[in-house]
């Protein structure tokens, strides 16, 4: 990429894609092109097609998805499997047949198995059965990696899959219905403490665990791996730090200065019991993550205080 290449950011109002287009503006690039959803309905062949014809870009990074926690998962199974696979087959296909040098997609850790050995390799995709609770997002996750693969194999077209582990950072969907844990308890803590709640309940048992990494970590191993990463095959981008939910619950508790107590409603599904990528092949590359689970949390607690009025929620 050049500071002049005309780059696409689909998805650049949400976490990720707002990381990758903050990072991409402040690394000199001058060229991206970064419609929101109303001026760019990514579910909409005729008009993803008309954008492609017109703008023709060099680079595209495909941040764009219906995104959600368990709860939206379990609520919208057709729209998350519907949305996805149409956002992927328009962008993935438009790029391609518009002339793209190369497109980055963004998958997920839930394309994998729900028991597949911990670590995660890349190799126990497609070698055991999914987390029910989210799998219709990740069949539409698989099939966009593999279309990626497909058209490397057919047009030696060069389109890569990351698979990042859970992410969060400023910009993240904080509702209290939509969001993913992180954020979830985030909101939660915040309004216990300002409601002067005496607990804040936490779903499950506390003891699943899980792996974090900040978006501006991600968004470093997206612009590195656009330059480094030439194989269809995907690639994990994680942390390798794992915490309790408990764990995660006591921290974000800490920021939050909330002194009231934490109870687990254990009726409530944990999810997977773990979920730790290997990153190693990423790793191998050279990259690793610089922000640690504390400093994001702060920073990431700082934001919500301040944007909270105006955050998505
Ligand atoms: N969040 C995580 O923990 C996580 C972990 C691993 C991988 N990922 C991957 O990262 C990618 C981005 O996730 P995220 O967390 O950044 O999600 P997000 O914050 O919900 O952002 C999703 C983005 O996609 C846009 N979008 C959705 N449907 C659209 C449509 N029909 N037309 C145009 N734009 C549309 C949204 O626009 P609006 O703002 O208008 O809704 C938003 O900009 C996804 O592919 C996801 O699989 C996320």
């Amino acid at each position: 990429m050049q500071t002049n290449s005309t780059i696409f950011v689909a998805g650049a109002t949400g976490l990720a894609g707002s990381a990758i287009a903050r990072r991409l503006s402040n690394s000199g690039y001058r060229h991206i092109l970064a419609p929101n959803r109303q001026a760019l309905d990514l579910k909409n062949r005729i008009v993803v097609d008309r954008f492609f014809k017109a703008h023709a870009p060099e680079y595209v990074f495909l941040a764009a998805a219906r995104v959600g926690g368990i709860q939206a998962n379990a609520q919208f199974p057709a729209e998350f499997l519907q949305e996805n696979l149409s956002i992927q087959c328009n962008v993935i296909d438009a790029a391609y047949r518009h002339g793209a040098k190369k497109l980055l997609f963004l998958g997920s850790s839930c394309i994998y198995p729900r028991l597949a050995p911990q670590p995660i390799r890349e190799e126990s995709l497609l070698t055991g059965s999914l987390e029910p609770t989210n799998q219709w997002y990740a069949i539409a996750k698989i099939a966009g990696l593999k279309m990626c693969e497909a058209y490397a194999l057919q047009y030696g077209w060069n389109a890569i899959s990351l698979m990042p582990t859970n992410l969060y950072g400023p910009g993240d969907n904080f509702s209290e219905t939509q969001s993913h844990v992180l954020p979830a308890l985030i909101r939660r803590f915040h309004e216990a403490k300002r409601g002067r709640a005496e607990s804040v309940t936490i779903w499950g048992t506390g003891a699943p665990q899980r792996e974090f990494l900040h978006v501006d970590d991600l968004a470093s191993a997206a612009l590195f791996l656009m330059e480094a990463y030439h194989s269809p095959e995907p690639i994990n981008v994680g942390s390798g730090m794992e915490v309790t939910i408990a764990e995660l619950a006591e921290s974000i508790k800490a920021v939050s200065a909330y002194e009231g107590e934490i109870v687990y409603d254990r009726a409530k599904p944990d999810g997977a019991p773990r979920k730790l990528l290997d990153s190693s092949r990423l790793y191998a590359l050279g990259w690793r993550p610089r922000i640690s689970l504390q400093e994001g949390l702060r920073e990431t607690y700082a934001w919500f205080e301040t944007h909270h009025a105006h955050a998505r929620a």
